[in-house]
């Protein structure tokens, strides 16, 4: 995978991940790194830190990506309501949850110095208070912004809220 992309400050929100040249729709851009950890190791460890920032990504049923340790540039990529790339998990061939990855794709063709978001999909069941959505505010400034990062719940969920 050839390296088109940096880190720098974000109008949306701290740091961000921004293209270097021109990367086409289709391109897989960037892996989502970090330490494999169980649900459970990690309701432990960020259980009840709910300050709508999270470095956390569900790889599956069984396991998290942790980016907190262990991450790559891919964690600096913010949320966005109209995305250029979306975020997938790919199934391991074995079918060993330990070796799925988290794999960042670009939606469209992006111009080098825009900025790449994806949809983060975090999904919360029952109603979203209005304390989630003061927490989990979407700055992203597209025209169909929500106004929040958050979604009532579907079957699937993508990232971890700390909880
Ligand atoms: C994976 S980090 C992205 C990097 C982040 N910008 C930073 O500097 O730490 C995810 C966190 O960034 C913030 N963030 C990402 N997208 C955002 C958005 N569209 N609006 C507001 N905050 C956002 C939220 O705090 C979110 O939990
Ligand atoms: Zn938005």
């Amino acid at each position: 995978m050839p390296v088109k992309i940096i880190k720098r400050s974000s109008k949306i929100h701290g740091h961000g991940v921004f293209a270097t040249a021109p990367i086409k729709k289709g391109e897989e851009v960037v892996e989502y790194k970090g330490k494999l950890r169980t649900h459970a190791e990690v309701d432990e460890e960020y259980g009840g830190q709910d300050n709508g920032h999270t470095f956390l990504f569900i790889l599956n049923d069984a396991y998290v990506v942790d980016a907190n340790i262990k991450g790559n540039v891919a964690r600096w990529i913010n949320h966005g309501c109209t995305p250029n790339c979306q975020a997938f998990v790919i199934g391991d061939e074995g079918g060993d949850p330990r070796k799925d990855r988290v794999v960042i794709e670009a939606l469209r063709s992006i111009a080098a110095g825009e900025e790449l978001t994806y949809d983060y999909d975090i999904q919360v069941e029952g109603p979203i208070t209005r304390e989630e959505r003061r927490l989990w505010a979407c700055h992203c400034g597209a025209p169909n912004c929500t106004g929040t990062m958050l979604k009532a719940a579907k079957a699937k969920k993508q990232r971890r809220t700390p909880s």
